[in-house]
């Protein structure tokens, strides 16, 4: 009896677990990172000042305050300490650190891997499940639609003045805002389709982190230590989980049960690598060689965190599966046991 009803369970539970475990790495697909160009001239988002009165701005002004401010979704939709603009720097605008203004336009994004196309509400989402270890708000629910509507807004304003257009940004509905700006039946001002092509508006210089050369020696953690004692211990901490006063983290935790998970882009060394270089330490970005940036990035990420969500009990074959790029998960660094063992829960509430 006992064994039947267990088959049974099983049978019944495993085509959800199927379902998840498919449907999550999709919305966290690796970008492609170019080598950043000398001179390049980046585009520039108009001021916020200037988001206008009424129903429309009053959406893009709330995709602000949700991504410098993402922890009025704590206990929701979030389940660490970090806030969207810890890593999308200067509120999604700074160039370098994937900005929400070429972010937008390079959605709707086809993968030829399992040829599905991604949309932009489904790459938000990709950041709450894995670099916020939450739960994603619902499709079409007010917070994407407000992140989607600030996205828009900071990369069409900047396209506008680019163009010489000095009118308001036209208005979205809903259903067009989160599905991305690289459609085409996307509505654009004449001046701004003649100034670019659908491929050039979806790869703006300052897209994403740039990619630095492959470091001379193999990068490591132990010598990233001591870079971390350095460059990064002063603002991190000791213990790399950040500071926090009366209840708000001004510097962000690096690793732990409050920071980024096992899924999460952060976690690759390269991915660190190239974020850190161009914008860490904050303030006096570029100054680190290029070995240091590896050698730090490696240190940051063999440390624990919270599990990779789409671990179903078996971190040999999450590996396999998932993590054949330059990470530490299922490896052991000098001679602990190998990270994933002892990482912490998906989704917490702030309380726990
Ligand atoms: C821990 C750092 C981190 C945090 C926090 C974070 N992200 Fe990201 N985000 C990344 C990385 C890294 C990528 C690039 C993914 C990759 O290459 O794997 C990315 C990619 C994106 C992209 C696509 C960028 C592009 O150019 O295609 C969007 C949009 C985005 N994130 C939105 C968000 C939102 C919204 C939040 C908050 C809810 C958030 N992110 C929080 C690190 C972060
Ligand atoms: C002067 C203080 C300071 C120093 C020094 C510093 N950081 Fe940061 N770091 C910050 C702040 C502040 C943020 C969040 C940025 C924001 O919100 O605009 C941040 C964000 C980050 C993030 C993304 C968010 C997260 O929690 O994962 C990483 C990764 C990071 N720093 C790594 C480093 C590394 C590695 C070094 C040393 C090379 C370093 N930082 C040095 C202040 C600092």
């Amino acid at each position: 009896m006992k064994v039947s009803h267990l088959s049974w369970l099983i049978i019944s539970l495993s085509p959800s677990l199927l379902v998840q475990a498919e449907e999550l790495p999709d919305k966290q697909t690796e970008l492609v990172a170019k080598v950043k160009q000398v001179g390049q001239a980046y585009l520039v988002p108009r001021d916020l000042s200037s988001i206008p009165q009424g129903e429309f701005g009053d959406k893009v002004r709330l995709g602000y305050q949700l991504f410098v401010n993402s922890q009025q979704m704590r206990d929701s939709y979030v389940g660490n300490n970090l806030n969207c603009s810890n890593c999308h720097m200067d509120a999604g605008r700074h160039a370098n650190a994937a900005p929400l203004w070429a972010a937008y336009f390079a959605y709707p994004a086809y993968r030829k891997k399992n040829d599905k196309v991604n949309s932009y509400e489904e790459r938000l989402q990709g950041c709450f499940t894995y670099s916020m270890n939450g739960t994603p708000p619902a499709s079409g629910s007010k917070e994407l639609v407000a992140l989607s509507a600030y996205s828009y807004w900071l990369g069409m304003s900047g396209l506008m003045d680019q163009a010489g257009i000095t009118t308001a940004v036209a208005e979205l509905s809903d259903s067009d805002l989160i599905k991305g700006g690289k459609r085409e039946d996307m509505l654009l001002p004449e001046a701004v389709k003649t100034a670019m092509t659908q491929p050039e508006r979806a790869a703006l210089p300052g897209k994403g982190f740039p990619k630095i050369a492959a470091p001379k020696l193999a990068y490591s953690p132990k010598r990233g230590s001591e870079v971390y004692q350095a460059h990064c211990q002063s603002c991190h901490g000791a213990d790399g989980q950040g500071y926090e006063s009366a209840g708000v983290y001004s510097l962000p935790p690096l690793w732990g049960p409050q920071s980024f998970n096992w899924g999460a882009g952060m976690h690759r060394v390269n991915t660190a690598a190239y974020f850190i270089y161009e914008n860490m330490p904050f303030s006096k970005s570029v100054q680190l060689s290029n070995q240091q940036a590896w050698d730090v990035a490696a240190y940051i990420n063999a440390q624990e965190r919270p599990q990779d969500p789409r671990f179903t009990g078996d971190i040999k074959q999450l590996k396999d599966k998932y993590h054949k790029h330059q990470g530490y998960y299922g490896v052991s660094v000098d001679g602990k046991p190998e990270l994933g063992s002892k990482a912490y829960g998906n989704n917490p509430k702030r309380s726990d």
